[in-house]
């Protein structure tokens, strides 16, 4: 698909806008809405489209358009800004910090993002609602957290932007955000739903508080 339009681009439209980079599914420069699906032009074949009708490629409708196929794509990096970044644990007797491989292998699914944003373009918070958009972060900044929430090694706390600022109350698990991923993080089932569960755990289970109490204790 991206080579179609930047045969269009080169034959019929010289100033049409449209952003690539790697073509190769890497770098989610590429992501806009073939028939109406979002999904990374480079690595969607034309091939694989139905044949006989007319193929409509357009840009992300979540965001605000800069130009064509161009989006601004900003609200997803100010939404990254504000999560607090990666903060060691103190080192422990022998000046080293140990993990266990499960706990490393548990994360590395989340460090496959590429910031195509298509996750963030499909999740119908962040698309029908602009009045939640200054609450919610959506399912990109999820696995971000997770990332750093789920590190053997990290000693932040980011539940309380989870539960407020990043508004994960507001994700109704639809499951949408996973079936459009280009890099096949199970964005749901691994980083969304074991964060809701960290944030009920916190803020909404009776006998963890409890039992939180007795833990402050000397
Ligand atoms: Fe793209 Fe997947 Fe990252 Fe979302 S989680 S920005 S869909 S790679
Ligand atoms: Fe949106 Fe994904 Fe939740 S699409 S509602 S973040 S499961
Ligand atoms: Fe890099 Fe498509 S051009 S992901």
């Amino acid at each position: 698909m991206l080579d179609a339009v930047r045969e269009v681009q080169a034959t019929q439209a010289g100033d049409l806008a449209v952003r690539w980079n790697c073509k190769a599914g890497k770098c989610g420069s590429c992501s806009a809405e073939v028939n109406g699906i979002p999904r990374l032009m480079c690595m969607t074949r034309l091939d694989g489209l139905p044949t006989g009708e007319p193929v409509t490629v357009g840009p992300m409708r979540s965001f605000p358009l800069i130009r064509d196929l161009v989006t601004d794509v900003s609200f997803n990096y100010e939404k990254a800004a504000g999560i607090p970044s990666f903060q060691p644990v103190p080192a422990g007797a022998d000046g080293k910090r140990r993990m266990y491989q499960e706990d490393v292998e548990r994360i590395q699914e989340f460090h496959r993002c590429i910031e195509c944003f298509l996750c963030q373009n499909t999740c119908h918070v962040v698309r029908d609602h602009a009045d939640l958009r200054p609450h919610y972060s959506g399912p990109r900044s999820f696995v971000r957290i997770a990332a750093l929430e789920m590190h053997p090694l990290d000693a932040g706390d980011r539940l309380p932007l989870l539960k407020d600022g990043a508004g994960i109350g507001l994700c109704n698990v639809t499951k949408c955000c996973t079936e459009v991923c280009p890099e096949q993080i199970r964005i749901t089932d691994n980083a969304i739903i074991p964060l809701k569960e960290r944030v009920a755990d916190r803020y909404y289970d009776p006998i963890a508080a409890f039992l939180r109490c007795f833990k402050r204790t000397p």
